[in-house]
């Protein structure tokens, strides 16, 4: 009996260092790939035309999905069309280890693996721009006025300076810094916050739209001040420039108390700076710990004050995706 090729796709999570909603303003924004946070996706072609998945929500056919997967099912029959595959039927199956809605970009790294896997079952080797062009057809679902940040983000294997427009370019740099990301645990609303920072910026009351574009300045400031200290591998203005951003991104009302606790357990044990990361309102937040020894001892104290789940990742950048 003939066995049925198996195809596979892969991505993987990423961590906004910081720039994140003032990146939805054109501000410049840096993020880091999160390797250790992935997600497979694995299709096997049918002898019908059928699509079934199988993931963590839903196992069953395509067209049968919950509205959770309608930005991936909309991805698929996109791609299903524009690759001249209707007639070919498959199973897909997605798994991830990126939590979900805690501003680790899970739903573009599956939109990534699911047009990864789709393009090599139809002999397509797409450009980046044309992976982050599909990529964004599923994100401009699951978030209104996605800034295309993670899109870009989790097809890199590299950390990445992105502009909303303009793309994205990747980041060379290695410090001794250690950056320990916390998951509060508490599901982020990335969605409400950035329409609620969206209401601030478009107040009818004046002085609250101008403080808000200054936040927004500044936090495009401060992201150009973290590429110049990653350069020169000084963590501890990097520390200064997170501590600042995170202050501004509480005062746009998107930090939550769960976020604010880790925040202040991680500085009390040593860290140079700290802020949430992603949407905020919940999902995770980052520290930087000035060596490995250092963010072990932080990540102890965040585990002990509730954090779910810890990463560690290196600030060191030097992959760079060929393609
Ligand atoms: C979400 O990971 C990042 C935000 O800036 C939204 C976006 O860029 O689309 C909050």
């Amino acid at each position: 009996m003939k066995t049925a090729r198996v195809y596979r796709g892969t991505s993987h999570g990423k961590v906004i260092l910081i720039g994140e909603h003032s990146v939805v303003y054109y501000q410049p924004a840096i993020a880091m790939p999160l390797g250790e946070a992935r997600v497979n996706a694995q299709l096997i072609p049918r002898e019908d035309t059928s699509v079934y998945v199988d993931c963590e929500y839903f196992c069953g056919e395509l067209s049968q999905a919950p509205q959770s997967l309608h930005n991936i099912a909309v991805l698929i029959e996109r791609l299903r069309c524009d690759c001249d595959i209707q007639s070919q039927g498959f199973n897909l199956r997605i798994d991830s280890t990126i939590p979900h809605e805690r501003g680790m970009g899970s739903s573009a790294a599956v939109a990534v693996a699911v047009i990864r896997v789709i393009a090599q079952f139809a002999h397509r080797k797409l450009s980046q721009k044309e992976e982050f062009d599909y990529t964004q057809v599923a994100e401009n679902i699951a978030h209104i006025n996605a800034s295309g940040m993670d899109s870009a983000t989790v097809a890199s294997d590299a950390a990445v300076w992105f502009k909303r427009g303009e793309g994205l370019e990747t980041l060379t740099f290695e410090t001794p810094g250690v950056l320990v990301v916390a998951d509060t645990g508490v599901t982020g609303a990335t969605r409400k916050a950035v329409a609620d920072v969206r209401a601030l910026y478009e107040s009818a009351d004046g002085d609250i739209s101008f403080r808000t574009s200054e936040r927004i300045e500044r936090l495009g400031e401060l992201t150009r001040e973290c590429a110049q200290s990653l350069q020169e591998s000084n963590v501890v203005a990097l520390g200064n420039s997170m501590n600042e951003a995170h202050k501004i991104l509480s005062a746009l009302t998107v930090s939550s108390e769960e976020l604010d606790n880790l925040i202040t357990v991680a500085c009390e044990a040593g860290a140079l700076g700290a802020k949430l990361t992603g949407g905020g309102r919940g999902g995770c937040m980052i520290a930087l710990a000035e060596n490995t020894s250092s963010a072990h001892d932080i990540q102890v104290a965040v585990e002990k004050a509730g954090a779910v789940r810890t990463w560690r990742l290196p600030l060191i950048s030097r992959e760079v995706r060929n393609d």
